[in-house]
């Protein structure tokens, strides 16, 4: 399982339940990575997709505490709920953590690999993604040149976490 995101220069994710920046390279690097693949997200996170849809041409695993039914998408209750589904699921697909803070969070160290949008933006946050500089179990492997869209400049960093929980 490996997890997908976009940060600020201080590692926020987004403010009053939108997304800090939209860029639309970064939003076709997060189609091409996730299409055809289990994702699991959490409801909040949901509710900002257009009209609160689940994603197209993936299965959507959405973390929840409500039973009420959505449909397009397979309700989880717990994390070793969901970890149980990533499993099931990575026999036949790969399985992306799409967010947002809470299920980031919780779900992180159970991940190997963290695709990171790094965005030069100092805009103000209420959700943050875990700092992966500050962290000692995950490492830098890649980081592809800088970018530039609509003067905002970025990079697509991977990290590699050194040891990743077992789905099980
Ligand atoms: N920059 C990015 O790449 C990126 C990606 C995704 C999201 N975001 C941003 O992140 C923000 C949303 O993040 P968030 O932390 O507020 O919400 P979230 O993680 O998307 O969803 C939180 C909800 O998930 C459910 N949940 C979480 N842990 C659970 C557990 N252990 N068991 C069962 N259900 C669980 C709960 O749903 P119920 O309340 O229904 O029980 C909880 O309220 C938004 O601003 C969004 O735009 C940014």
């Amino acid at each position: 399982m490996n997890c997908i995101v976009n940060v600020s220069r201080n590692w926020g994710i987004g403010m009053d339940g939108d997304l800090l920046v939209h860029l639309s390279e970064d939003l076709r690097f997060f189609r091409e990575n996730t299409q055809g693949c289990a994702v699991i997200l959490g409801r909040k996170t949901l509710a900002t997709f257009p009209g609160g849809k689940p994603l197209k041409n993936r299965r959507n695993i959405v973390l929840t505490r409500s039973s009420a039914a959505i449909e397009g998408a397979e309700l989880c209750g717990s994390i070793p709920e969901a970890l149980r589904l990533a499993e099931e699921a990575e026999k036949q697909m790969s399985c992306w953590v799409i967010g947002g803070a809470e299920v980031y969070r919780q779900l992180l160290p159970y991940c190997t690999l963290a695709l990171v949008t790094k965005t030069e933006i100092d805009t103000a946050a209420d959700a943050y993604f875990p700092d992966l500089d500050a962290d000692p179990n995950w490492e830098l492997a890649d980081r592809s040149e800088e970018k530039e869209e609509n003067g905002v400049r970025f990079r697509f960093l991977t990290y590699r976490n050194l040891s990743p929980l077992s789905l099980s």
